[in-house]
């Protein structure tokens, strides 16, 4: 991804990221993903009382992407406000591979340190659409 797709990425998981709901954890956190028509939507975690219910900012983003008519998903920015770069939970890893087997992922911390990893590497042998088709081949 180019520097300047990048920083826009960054600007809108900022402005994500100061709506975050977040009064049991206090872990804001802020996401934004790049379609593959170059559109950017953003998301944040929004908690619930009964925590269970809690949506991560990465799926936040991508539901609202995928509601505006949007199936495919190039990159993904996760920014939280910690000393490392945080990872994407397993449950939007999965989702992430569902919309974007070829996705960059860039997580990144408000003071700019920045890990970039593949989806792929971020879940191997992803369960996908392809794995129903060969059960009894198992
Ligand atoms: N969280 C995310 O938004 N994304 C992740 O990938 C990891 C966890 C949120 C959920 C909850 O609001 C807070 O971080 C602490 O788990």
């Amino acid at each position: 991804m180019d520097k300047v797709t990048k920083n826009k990425l960054l600007l809108a998981a900022k402005e994500a990221q100061n709506n975050a709901y977040v009064p049991y954890s206090n872990f804001p956190l802020g996401s934004a993903i790049l379609t593959d028509d170059g559109k950017i939507y953003s998301g944040t975690n929004i908690e619930n009382a009964a925590f269970g219910l809690t949506i991560c900012a990465e799926r936040s983003a991508i539901f609202t992407a995928v509601s505006e008519g949007h199936r495919k998903i190039k990159a993904v920015l996760l920014l939280s406000d910690t000393k490392k770069p945080i990872s994407p939970c397993g449950s939007c890893r999965q989702v992430i591979n569902e919309f974007g087997e070829d996705v960059e992922v860039v997580m990144m911390t408000n003071d700019g340190k920045e890990i970039i990893m593949s989806g792929n590497e971020l879940l191997p042998g992803a369960f996908n659409d392809r794995s129903m088709e060969n059960a009894d081949e198992l």
